[in-house]
């Protein structure tokens, strides 16, 4: 097997990216013609940015699933497909053959239509990261049913916002989830969550910790029962079902800076051309290569790095059950060594982390296996880059930093591994089918070099979303409609000289903790649902290891006479609205925000003096209380 459009040098890739650009319809058919389709397309792509309105692949029929398992089984049936890392390095790992996933995912489409499950249906996933969890996807996919992941980090309450905005009828859940020396108890957690989800009629539970669970008669069943009921009725064939190329594939909720997350909706034909292109080309991917994505499968990365590009393509994917930092911050290079892992995938904040416990861990440990690094999720500060390069790299491997949103369904600009030039820090360029643009406030675009901008996209691309779950319009004002006929990432961005991309970060209300999505609107209306809290702002600051840490400027009724505790009381409360993962860093108490005459508050002010630069606030002469913004600087935190 090899990739006939894998781009094997510069000259190839400016080739690639020129055709992109003026006969977008043929690169992308060009590269479509290489998948499995049980009825090719009648046109490659349909438009506008207005509405918007974007079809790739009109009339095509697939299933995504037969791209990413049967037509394989001929050629690499008994290559692993899954090598999946167990949390606890004393536990044996496994290995699921092409064959094996196959097997796995048909028997559990049939457990799935046992309980009723049909195409369109939403299917609601919240599982720790198990091969029964890649299995769930695929099999959902195998169906027709339309999987939306939900992290194990977010609460009950997050849960059942995203049950309900989806109206899903299924969820699939484990008992329970090991990550580091925790237990997570998911099945409760549903428990929790499904109180308020008169849509969901069963529950399938998959066996992992043995954590006592209440199985509800009538709604809950057990994985495992269900695998040996289609046992036992002989395996039953488990035939694809036929979509369309713009049938919703999945869809992942994911934080704006305003209201509560959305849900982004990706379709079968073009979120599969783009994943599989997208990883064979900017990892460089080779046949029988053992890649390590180490993200969760509860994230767009997950999605289309972990599961769809790589087994589209064929390729050896690493599930990893645990986190970076247990038993100790040796793990991910053991997991490389254990394995000969050539290709590693992974965040900034795990870097930076893990470059805080020195080599000691690194030491002795064989990584000459790697010839690429990646990185994704937000931006990479030079010294963790160097670090990266130089002590896990051995100045070797070549490194991507790939910039991509949940709603690009996949990479956009980054370095084709030792094929394009890297610059640490840097996303460099835009890869064949992305057309970059920056534009001012106004709209109007910045040509030239050595400028900075807003960035934006000015033409289509396969993986793009199509829409947000149950409400067009939010897709339309959030996207489409800040800047005519373009699609806004929110994201700042430099290009420089040379016309190397760099992303700054959001311009918007959202921040980027560890690599996770969170609006602040969302922390702020977690923090005001506690009880005496009367009022809040959040904005990020400089995090040496999470990139962005969250701080609270807080209200409250009448100060508390222990401040401790309520700090506490409030960081439980955002524990249990939004997850662990949205917990403020720090929260001052504060006994009146800076606010304009409108009644706006200035966020930037706010900004500032989180990120400590109390000389530099700019006009404050304009608030309705200026005096206010002396009280917040000293009592910074
Ligand atoms: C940020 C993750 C700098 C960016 C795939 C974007 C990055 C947001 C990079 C999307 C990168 C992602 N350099 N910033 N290489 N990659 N970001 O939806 O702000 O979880 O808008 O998708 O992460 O986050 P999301």
């Amino acid at each position: 097997m090899s990739y006939p459009y894998q781009l094997k040098n510069f000259e190839e890739y400016q080739q690639a990216w020129q055709h992109s650009v003026t006969d977008p319809e043929g690169f992308w058919a060009d590269v479509a013609d290489h998948f499995y389709w049980r009825r090719k397309w009648d046109k490659v792509l349909e438009w506008n940015f207005k509405e918007p309105d974007v079809k790739w692949f009109t009339g095509a029929k697939l299933n995504i699933t037969e791209n990413c398992l049967d037509r394989h089984l001929g050629t690499l049936g008994n290559q692993p497909a899954i090598i999946w890392e167990p949390n606890d390095p004393e536990e044996r790992h496994r290995i699921l053959t092409y064959r094996e996933l196959y097997n796995k995912v048909c028997q559990f489409a049939n457990v799935l239509k046992n309980n009723g499950v049909k195409k369109g249906d939403r299917v609601c996933i919240y599982m720790g990261m198990i091969p029964e969890l890649a299995i769930a996807v695929l099999a959902c996919a195998r169906v027709g049913a339309i999987h939306s992941v939900v992290f194990g980090g977010f609460s009950a309450q997050s849960i059942a916002d995203r049950i309900q905005d989806a109206q899903a009828s299924l969820v699939i859940t484990c008992d329970g989830a090991f990550r580091g020396g925790k237990d997570i108890p998911l099945k409760s957690v549903i428990d929790d969550a499904l109180m308020a989800c008169p849509s969901v009629k069963k529950v399938i539970v998959c066996t992992r910790t043995r954590t006592p669970v209440s199985m509800l008669k009538g709604r809950d069943v057990w994985w495992e029962d269900e695998i040996k009921q289609v046992e036992t009725m002989g395996n039953p064939p488990a035939p694809a079902e036929e979509m369309d190329a713009e049938d919703t594939l999945f869809i992942l909720y994911t934080s704006g800076s305003t209201g509560k997350p959305k849900g982004v909706v990706h379709t079968c034909g073009g979120y599969m051309v783009y994943a599989n292109y997208t990883f064979i080309n900017t990892f460089q991917y080779k046949p029988r290569q053992v890649y390590f994505c180490t993200a969760d499968i509860g994230w767009i990365t997950g999605h289309s790095y972990i599961v769809y590009g790589p087994l589209s393509a064929g390729a050896t994917t690493v599930l990893f059950e645990g986190i970076p930092t247990y038993p100790d911050a040796g793990r991910f290079w053991d997991i490389v060594d254990k394995f000969r892992v050539n290709v590693l995938y992974t965040a900034p904040t795990a870097i930076r982390s893990l470059m805080g416990f020195g080599l000691g861990p690194v030491n002795h440990k064989d990584l000459s296996s790697l010839t690429t690094l990646g990185t994704v999720g937000e931006p990479i500060n030079e010294e963790a880059w160097h670090w990266y390069k130089d002590q896990i790299g051995k100045g070797k491997a070549p490194i991507t930093d790939t910039w991509w949103q949940t709603e690009t369904g996949g990479i956009m600009i980054a370095p084709l591994a030792g094929i394009t030039k890297e610059k640490p820090g840097y996303a460099t360029l835009p890869l064949p089918g992305i057309q970059p643009i920056l534009v001012d406030e106004n709209g109007n675009e910045i040509e030239g070099n050595g400028v900075n901008g807003n960035l934006c996209i000015k033409f289509p691309w396969p993986g793009m979303l199509r829409t947000t779950y149950g409400d067009h319009e939010r897709c339309r004002t959030t996207y489409f409609a800040t800047y005519e006929n373009l699609y806004f990432t929110g994201d700042g961005c430099l290009r420089d000289e040379d016309g190397y991309y760099r992303i700054t970060g959001r311009v918007d209300d959202v921040l980027n903790v560890s690599g996770h999505r969170i609006g602040t609107a969302e922390v702020e209306n977690a923090i005001n649902m506690h009880a005496g809290v009367v009022e809040s702002a959040v904005v990020g600051y400089p995090h040496d290891i999470k990139g962005q840490g969250i701080y609270a400027f807080v209200i409250t009724e009448k100060k508390h006479h222990d401040l401790e505790l309520t700090k506490k009381d409030i960081i439980q409360t955002v524990s249990r609205i939004i997850g662990p993962i949205a917990k403020p860093d720090k929260i001052q108490f504060v006994s009146g925000l800076p606010k304009t005459r409108s009644g706006k508050i200035m966020r930037r002010i706010l900004r500032k003096i989180a990120e400590g630069e109390l000389d530099n606030l700019g006009d404050t002469s304009t608030l309705l209380d200026p005096a206010v913004v002396e009280e917040i600087k000293q009592g910074r935190l």
